[in-house]
């Protein structure tokens, strides 16, 4: 089939090079020339593990194609698949002017029946929207059909997670666009929901927002078996094995972040808010989450007593492991709270150091470093930020030699606690 993308960032060029990968035809429009430069010149603007290798191998087949030309994909596609940013206002709620912005301009080139999918997160009700816009802005009265196709994808795992999806939801007022749906999902072996566009839509929000309370959920329990003398890696393995409560999302740590977590998470309670519903269980899930890395802070300034000049190895900037995205961080929040009390730091990621350099430039105070076993070297305290499974194999032996004290800050529970501490360290951990 011809499939036409708007937006080809994290979701849009994942997406492009999945359905290419499985056979279609697909055109990635971005509206950023720099990115489908280097895009066309063989360069991959993200890193997602095994993107590259899947972006080469169907644009050398042709499958896969990048340009800035929406009419180009009107044109071309029987499917456009919007995957353009919902970014956050600074009350919480959606701009949605991205996605207005795109309808528009595909309303402008629309001489035959298309199908047109959101799949950027948007709140419920904005697929009406879009037909409302389509409709107004079309020159000539041409059919459509709007399509909501929530994606379910994690940052770190795009490649895997679309591949191989837990499900696909298309939601849809009319009967219509739904055969030629099915066929672009043919190659994926996943259920396939087929309701109404509200329920779509409310789907992906009501679902992220449950991953968010469930994380919540296992850092209140942290905080009580700090006070209990307990430990929350023992409670969430014996919670986790009842299997209608499963062990992922009950990992201890920092808090949630992320571009998409956070600003989804506080727009659905803005949603509802809309709907005249008082989401008070999420508001509270959103406090615990910043208590979880006030309480880790407070953490590393009782230890160290003053931070000033204190120079502490901070092991992580990505907002998780496996991706460079640094938006919504808890670790580059971490960072620059160390940073406002005069802290020293020496940062390492192993993916995500270029990306965090705009946000925690270099400096007297900020020293990047490339190898994560230097990063300790005349160091009062390591930190680990970020889960990157390969920190828990740190040369502890080394990092105790090279330190000034041998403090360490586990905000991610990866370390063997006998092991540090066999090795001579103060070890404080989450819930531990
Ligand atoms: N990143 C994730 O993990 C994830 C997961 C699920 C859903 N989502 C949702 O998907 C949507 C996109 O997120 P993302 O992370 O891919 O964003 P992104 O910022 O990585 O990519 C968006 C792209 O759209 C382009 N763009 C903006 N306006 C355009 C226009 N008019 N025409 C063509 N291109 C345009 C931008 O240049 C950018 O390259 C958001 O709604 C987000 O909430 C993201």
């Amino acid at each position: 089939m011809r499939l036409a993308i708007i937006g080809t960032g994290y979701v849009g060029l994942v997406t492009g090079a999945c359905f290419a990968e499985v056979g279609h035809h697909v055109l990635c429009v971005d509206i950023d020339p720099r990115k489908v430069a280097v895009l066309n010149a063989g360069g991959i603007p993200i890193y997602e593990p095994g993107l590259e290798d899947l972006v080469h191998r169907n644009t050398a087949a042709g499958r896969l194609r990048f340009t800035c030309s929406t009419a180009t994909a009107v044109a071309e596609a029987e499917v456009i698949f919007i995957c353009v940013p919902t970014p956050p206002q600074p009350d919480g709620s959606v701009d949605l002017s991205f996605i207005e912005g795109v309808a528009r301009e595909i309303a402008a080139h629309l001489t035959e029946y298309r199908i047109i999918v959101d799949k950027s997160t948007v709140p419920v009700k904005t697929g009406e929207k879009v037909a409302e816009t389509l409709r107004r802005y079309s020159r000539t009265p041409t059919e459509f059909d709007v399509v909501s196709n929530p994606e379910f994808l994690r940052e770190g795992f795009a490649v895997e997670d679309l591949m191989n999806p837990d499900r696909i939801v298309i939601g849809t007022s009319s009967v219509r666009p739904v055969p030629k749906m099915r066929e672009v999902y043919a190659p994926f072996a996943a259920p396939l929901i087929v309701t109404d566009t509200n329920s779509a839509e409310l789907i992906k929000h009501a679902a992220n927002s449950f991953l968010a309370l469930k994380i919540s959920y296992i850092n209140a329990i942290s905080a009580i078996c700090e006070a209990a003398g307990a430990n929350v890696l023992e409670v969430a393995n014996g919670m986790g094995m009842d299997e209608r409560i499963g062990r992922r999302f009950l990992n201890a740590g920092i808090g949630f972040g992320g571009s998409c977590f956070s600003k989804d998470f506080s727009a659905f309670i803005k949603i509802v808010e809309q709907l005249g519903y008082d989401f008070r269980l999420l508001k509270e899930v959103q406090r615990i989450n910043t208590d979880q890395m006030d309480r880790f802070f407070k953490k590393i300034q009782e230890t160290l007593w003053v931070l000033k000049d204190k120079r502490l190895g901070v092991l992580g900037l990505a907002f998780k492991q496996n991706t460079d995205d640094v938006r919504t961080s808890p670790a580059v929040d971490l960072c620059q709270r160390l940073l406002r009390e005069g802290a020293r730091l020496r940062v390492h990621d192993p993916k995500a150091m270029e990306k965090a350099r705009a946000v925690l430039p270099p400096s007297d105070a900020v020293e990047y470093v490339d190898d994560p076993d230097e990063v300790s070297a005349g160091c009062d305290a390591l930190v680990i930020a970020t889960e990157w499974p390969h920190f828990a194999k740190l040369d502890l032996a080394r990092a105790r030699r090279q330190m000034t004290t041998a403090i360490l800050f586990d905000g991610r529970n990866l370390l063997d606690r006998a092991e540090a501490e066999a090795h001579g360290f103060l070890y404080r951990g989450v819930g531990r």
